[in-house]
């Protein structure tokens, strides 16, 4: 990778944002060792482009092509271009809504990570706080993983556990989990910035 000051970050997102903006502030106040150089979006009118423009970090929507759940092969080049060009170390999935295939896993191999609202490999996939919400599970939370071709199945960096309460509905699940989520993510970039990760097969040491 690079010298921790240079560490440079590219952001994928499709939605508000609030995880993108919990690792940007952390560069900006220090506690990451690196800074957000580029936030790319496959939603024109994404919360977290607004983000980026507030903090003057460059951002971009970039049409994902036909398919529902993945990139097109046009969209997934002008990714891969555009993070190539900002020169990024670490590729930060935060809230991207699309299953990234062969392309953009080869070209940032083992430097691609993503937060997931649950304990994987619990509740894998869409909305897992509903899942475990109908699961009836008492404790839920998030984790930071690789990505692999998989969906959200990539060696596990960091979990934090989040509590759910007998009155909880999705969106107070999905609060609690998010609070989580803003702890947990710029912790595990800060150790992929500082080069303190180590993976062994599925297991990673932090
Ligand atoms: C987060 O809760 C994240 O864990 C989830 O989308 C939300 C994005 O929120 N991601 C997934 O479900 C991916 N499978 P944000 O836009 O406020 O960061």
């Amino acid at each position: 990778m690079t010298s921790e000051r240079n560490f440079r970050i590219g952001v994928l997102g499709s939605g508000k944002g609030s995880n993108f903006v919990a690792v940007a502030d952390a560069c900006h106040a220090g506690t990451v060792p690196g800074q957000v150089v580029v936030v790319l979006s496959d939603v024109a009118e994404a919360g977290i482009l607004a983000r980026a423009a507030e903090r003057q970090i460059p951002g971009r929507f970039i049409p994902p092509g036909t398919f529902r759940t993945k990139l097109g092969e046009e969209a997934e080049r002008a990714y891969i271009e555009a993070l190539k060009n900002a020169r990024v170390d670490l590729v930060v999935l935060a809230g991207f809504m699309r299953v990234l295939k062969e392309g953009l896993l080869e070209a940032f191999a083992g430097r691609i990570i993503n937060i997931h609202p649950s304990l994987l490999p619990a509740f894998p996939g869409l909305e897992a706080w509903k899942q475990a919400l109908a699961h009836g599970v008492k404790v839920t939370g998030c984790t930071v993983h690789f990505v692999d071709a998989g969906v959200d199945s990539g060696p596990i960096i960091g979990q934090q556990a989040v509590p759910v309460l007998d009155d909880d509905t999705p969106a107070t699940l999905h609060q609690r989990i998010q609070v989580a989520e803003h702890e947990l993510y710029p912790r595990c970039v800060a150790a992929l910035a500082r080069g303190a990760v180590r993976v062994e097969g599925r297991r990673v040491r932090v």
